[in-house]
């Protein structure tokens, strides 16, 4: 039997209730494909952080860089001022284990609501691939004569051709192996602005395409007109790769016309080394300890970490019991509170169809 060692990150908030329906699914799917998983808890946090004003010290995340792969909750605390956990903890994590792709479906399944008109699964099932360690998430810049009238900031949109290469490189790839009738990588970025960077992106795109993607189909879009297409026409995309900050923000217009956070999942991959699996919601603190939060994407999370470890039987296995429970319209909505069943609920659902 196959063994994988896991670290868990309930974080805060309804972080631990839904990472407990994940790993319910993972060993009902683990339990049908001759997998175990060997969890080990760790308790970083917003309430860790409050206790001890520790975030994540570096021994920690040698620590967890241990395992196969890391499941995170929710990081997130109201009592905590916003960037401490964030820097602290996930873009800690995200650059210290180079893990510089993050992966983010975005699929429509049956019977779930999305806000765009006439639209249905059959319009909404592309991939984007946000590029994960580079840009202005790098810290670099500076400010002075703070709190003057002539204050000046600046924050750097950094990119080298390594780190560009490695993702644009990997979202091909993975365009290959989608295999989807279309076929087609799409960049998005604002290369009318940008010149040098956006530049830097389309080279790249366009070179590593020719030489050794030729099956696969090159497109560009501006990241402007990338959000109108989204809405207009979302069947016209099949993966997406495009930089740090505009996937962040092309990410949460895709959870909302997947139907919203409940079902939006992530995974921050180091194809070489230890990746992280999150629903990307986030800690929603006034629905914590009260059974009603929608645990399917953190059970989303769980299936795509099972892909990236290989187990792709298994994974698929997780998406259609999500697809198979959603069909069966025994999920009423995917709001917190909304469903016609708690979080536990929805967890023993999904496992009982994971065969
Ligand atoms: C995300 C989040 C993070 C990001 C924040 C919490 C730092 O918005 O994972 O999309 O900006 O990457
Ligand atoms: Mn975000």
């Amino acid at each position: 039997m196959k063994s994988y060692s896991i670290a868990l990150m309930p974080g805060d908030g309804t972080g631990p209730e839904v990472l407990r329906e994940g790993v319910k699914v993972l060993d009902a799917a683990g339990a049908a494909y001759g997998l175990t998983f060997n969890y080990t808890d760790y308790d970083f946090g917003g309430e860790r952080y409050k206790r001890t004003g520790e975030t994540l010290p570096d021994s920690a995340v040698a620590e967890l860089a241990k395992h196969q792969a890391i499941f995170l909750g929710a990081i997130g605390h109201p009592d905590v001022k916003p960037g401490i956990l964030e820097l602290g903890i996930l873009l800690k994590l995200r650059f210290a284990l180079d893990q510089y792709i993050n992966l983010r479906p975005v699929k429509l399944y049956p019977n779930v609501e999305t806000p765009l008109k006439d639209k249905g699964p059959e319009h909404i099932d592309f991939v984007v691939i946000r590029e994960n360690t580079g840009d202005i998430y790098t810290g670099m810049g500076g400010a002075t004569m703070v709190g003057t009238q002539n204050e000046i900031a600046t924050q750097v949109m950094l990119y080298s051709r390594p780190i560009v290469e490695r993702c644009i490189r990997y979202a091909y790839d993975y365009t290959r192996k989608r295999n989807n009738p279309k076929k087609t990588l799409t960049l998005v970025h604002k290369c009318n602005v940008l010149t040098y960077v956006g530049d830097l992106w389309v080279r790249t795109h366009k070179e590593i395409g020719d030489a050794e993607y030729k099956d696969i189909k090159q497109d560009y879009n501006h990241v402007d007109a990338c959000t109108m297409w989204m809405v207009k026409s979302p069947e016209f995309y099949d993966v997406i790769v495009t930089a740090n900050l505009f996937g962040d923000i092309i990410t949460d217009l895709g959870a909302m016309i997947q139907g919203g956070m409940g079902i939006a999942a992530g995974g921050n991959i180091n194809p070489e080394g230890v990746s992280m699996f999150e629903p990307i919601g986030g800690s929603a603190p006034k629905y914590t300890g009260l059974n009603v939060i929608n645990p399917l994407a953190a059970i989303c999370a769980g299936g795509m970490m099972l892909e990236t470890l290989g187990e792709t039987a298994a994974a698929n296995a997780i998406d259609k019991a999500v697809h198979d429970a959603l069909a069966s319209g025994k999920i009423k909505s995917l709001s917190a509170g909304k469903m016609g069943m708690g979080t536990t609920q929805v967890g023993d659902l999904i496992a009982s169809m994971v065969k």
